[in-house]
C-alpha cells in the first residue's frame, strides 16, 4: 500500500538557528533581516521549507525556547513587519516557513505566568502545574529537570511548587486545562493566517504528561491533544507539521504520522542519536560511532514506516553535534565524508532536513574553557556533573563531543573577520576553521560539499524513486558499508556508502554483478556498473539508477 502523495514529500527542509545565521546590524546576533539577505542563497540550494528556530519575544534563557510573547518578535531579531516580509519574500522563492511551536512551556516572563504567580486563585494559575511541597517541605517528587536540578521550583509567596521540565525559567503549561488548549490553538491560527507553511513542534511528546505518575513523555492524552490541535488549526489546510519526539518508537511514529490518524505530517525520532549515548551518563559520556547499531536503527525506522506514516531524515540540528564530526571525519576526509552523509540522507525514504552549515561541512567546535560556552544545558550540567564527581576533563570531552554549542557557532559565510557573520562581536565565538570552511569558498569550488547538496536536493525532485521507492538494505552484515536498494515500480536505485576511512574491497554477490546504470551522484569518479568486486575509496558513496 502506498502513502498518499503530498507536495512536501520531495521537498527538503533547511533549519535556521536565527541567532547564529546572519547578523545584519553588527550587534553580534543573527536576525531576520540577515535571513532575508540570504534567501537567494537558500533558493539556489533548492530547499522549499525553512524550519525557523524561535524568533518570538523571549528573555533568552534558552535562546528563545522560553517564549514570553508568542505573537511578537524578539527585538534583537527584528520586528513583526520583518517577519511578515520574510514569509512573503520566501514564498516568492517557493520557500515556506515552519514556525517553531514551543508550547510544552512558556517563559516565566509570559503574562500568563506573571498572572499565575499573583495568587493561587488567579484565573491563570491553572495554566501551569502546581503542587504542594512534600512532607519534608521539599519538592513534591524527585523529578529531575533536563537542564539540571529539581524539575520543581518553589514559589515562595504561595509556598507551592511549579513544574519545569527544562530551566526553572521555562514553567510547563498545563495541557489538561481547556483554556490552555484554546489559547494555543487561537495563537496558531493567527500564525497560519500570516501565510506560514506549518509548524515544527518542540518536545511535543511531553504535552500529555501525567505528572503525579511521573509519566512525562507519551502520556495518555497525548494523541488526543494532537488530534484536537490538528482539527482546530492546521488540519484545515495543506500544512507541514513535524513533532519533536525523543520518546517515539516506530509504533508511536505511526500514531503521529499515519494519514488517517489526522495528527502530524511526521516526527523527529532520535534513536540513531541516542544509540551513541551512555546508559547512565547520557550524551556526556558518549560511545564512539558504531556503524552496526546505526544501520540497525535506520533499517528499523525505514521498514516500520514503509507503507504508512512518513520519516523525517536528519543527522544534526541545533541541539546536536555537527554531522560530519559525529558520523564522518573532520580531518583528511571531511569533504568526502560530508558528501557521503549528504548522499545517504537524501537517498533514504522520508523528508530530509539540512541543518545550517551542514551543506558546507561545518565541524564541531572545541572551546578550551567552559567560559566560552553559552548553552544553558552545557553550563548547568557542567556544574552538576562536576559536583557529582565527574572530572573537568571528562565533562569537557563530553561537551566537545555532544554539547549543543557545536551546532550554534556562527554560520561561516566567508574567510573575512568573524566568518562574515557579523561586523561586531559575535555572541558566541566563530569556529576557527572558518578560514577554510565557508560558503564563499564552497560556492567558488565546483566540487564542493555545497554543490553536492544542491545536486541531491534537485535529484529528489527529478526521480520519484528517491522519494517513494521501497527501502531494502544490502550487505547488512558489513561493518563499514551501509548500502540499500530503493525500488519504485520498474525503477531501482542502488546506494552504496563506505562509512569508514578505509579503502576496501566489496565483494559483490553474483546476482548483482551485472548491475549497471546511470550514476546520479558520487563523491569520487562516477561509477556506472558493478563487477565481481569493487574497490571503495575512504567514505566513497554513490547512487546508481539501475538500467534494465
Ligand atoms: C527542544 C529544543 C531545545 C530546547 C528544548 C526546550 O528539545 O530543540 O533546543 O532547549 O526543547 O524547549
Ligand atoms: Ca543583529
Amino acid at each position: 500500500m502506498a502513502v498518499e502523495k503530498k507536495w512536501w514529500h520531495n521537498a527538503v527542509v533547511y533549519q535556521i538557528y536565527p541567532r547564529s545565521f546572519m547578523d545584519s546590524n553588527g550587534d553580534g546576533i543573527g536576525d531576520l533581516a540577515g535571513i532575508i539577505s540570504k534567501l537567494d542563497y537558500l533558493q539556489q540550494l533548492g530547499i522549499n521549507l525553512i524550519w525557523l528556530s524561535p524568533v518570538y519575544r523571549s528573555p533568552m534563557d534558552d535562546n528563545g525556547y522560553d517564549i514570553s510573547d508568542y505573537e511578537d518578535i524578539a527585538a534583537e531579531f527584528g520586528t513583526m513587519a520583518e517577519m511578515e516580509s520574510l514569509i512573503q519574500q520566501a514564498k516568492q522563492r517557493d520557500i515556506h516557513i515552519l514556525m517553531d511551536l514551543v508550547v510544552n512551556h512558556t517563559s516565566d516572563e509570559h503574562p500568563w505566568f506573571l498572572e499565575a504567580l499573583k495568587s493561587p486563585d488567579n484565573p491563570y494559575r491553572d495554566f501551569y502545574i502546581w503542587r504542594k511541597p512534600a512532607a519534608d517541605g521539599g519538592p513534591p517528587n524527585d523529578f529531575h529537570s533536563y537542564f539540571g536540578g529539581s524539575g520543581w521550583a518553589l514559589d515562595e509567596a504561595s509556598g507551592e511548587y511549579y513544574l519545569h521540565q527544562f530551566s526553572k525559567r521555562q514553567p510547563d503549561l498545563n495541557w489538561d486545562n481547556p483554556r490552555v488548549q484554546e489559547e494555543v490553538h487561537a495563537m496558531m491560527n493567527r500564525w497560519l493566517a500570516k501565510g506560514i507553511g506549518g509548524f515544527r513542534m518542540d518536545v511535543i511528546d511531553l504535552i500529555g504528561k501525567e505528572v503525579d505518575k511521573q509519566i512525562m513523555a507519551n502520556g495518555k492524552n497525548l494523541h488526543a491533544l494532537i488530534r484536537q490541535m490538528n482539527r482546530a488549526t492546521f488540519g484545515k489546510g495543506d500544512y507541514v507539521t513535524v513533532g519533536e519526539a525523543w520518546s517515539a518508537s516506530p509504533q508511536d511514529a505511526l500514531l503521529y504520522s499515519a494519514e488517517e490518524r489526522e495528527e502530524l505530517s511526521m516526527v523527529f525520532q532520535f534513536d540513531h542519536i541516542k544509540s551513541f549515548w551512555d546508559e547512565r551518563e547520557g550524551k556526556w559520556r558518549g560511545r564512539p560511532f558504531e556503524l552496526g547499531r546505526f544501520k540497525a536503527v535506520i533499517d528499523k525506522w525505514q521498514t516500520a514506516l514503509a507503507d504508512k506514516g512518513w520519516n523525517s531524515l536528519f543527522w544534526s540540528n541545533h541541539d546536536l553535534p555537527r554531522a560530519v564530526s559525529k558520523f564522518g571525519d573532520e580531518g583528511e576526509y571531511r569533504e568526502a565524508s560530508a558528501k557521503m552523509l549528504g548522499t545517504a540522507l537524501h537517498c533514504l525514504k522520508g523528508t530530509p532536513y539540512i541543518y545550517q552549515g551542514e551543506e558546507i561541512g561545518m565541524t564541531n567546535v572545541r572551546f578550551a574553557t567552559i567560559e566560552e560556552y553559552r548553552d544553558i544545558e552545557s553550563l548547568n550540567l557542567y556544574q552538576e556533573r562536576l559536583a557529582g564527581g565527574m572530572s573537568h576533563e571528562e565533562m569537557m570531552r563530553g561537551i566537545h563531543a555532544n554539547g549543543r554549542d557545536n551546532a550554534r557557532t556562527p554560520m561561516q559565510w566567508d574567510s573575512g573577520p568573524n566568518a562574515g557573520f557579523t561586523t561586531g562581536t559575535p555572541w558566541i565565538a566563530v569556529n576557527p576553521d572558518y578560514r577554510e570552511i565557508n560558503v564563499a569558498a564552497a560556492l567558488s569550488e565546483p566540487d564542493s560539499i555545497l554543490w553536492h547538496y544542491q545536486k541531491l536536493v534537485a535529484l529528489r525532485k527529478q526521480h520519484p524513486v528517491l522519494v517513494y521507492g521501497d527501502f531494502q538494505q544490502l550487505f547488512s552484515e558489513h561493518r563499514q558499508v551501509f548500502a540499500w536498494l530503493r525500488t519504485l515500480e520498474d525503477e531501482r536505485l542502488l546506494v552504496i556508502n563506505n562509512f569508514s576511512a578505509d579503502r576496501l574491497t566489496l565483494e559483490i554477490p553474483e546476482a548483482m554483478q551485472a548491475w549497471h546504470g546511470e550514476c546520479l551522484i558520487s563523491n569520487y569518479a562516477p561509477r556506472d556498473q558493478l563487477a565481481v568486486s569493487i574497490e571503495l575509496q575512504p567514505y566513497e558513496s554513490f547512487a546508481l539508477l539501475l538500467g534494465r
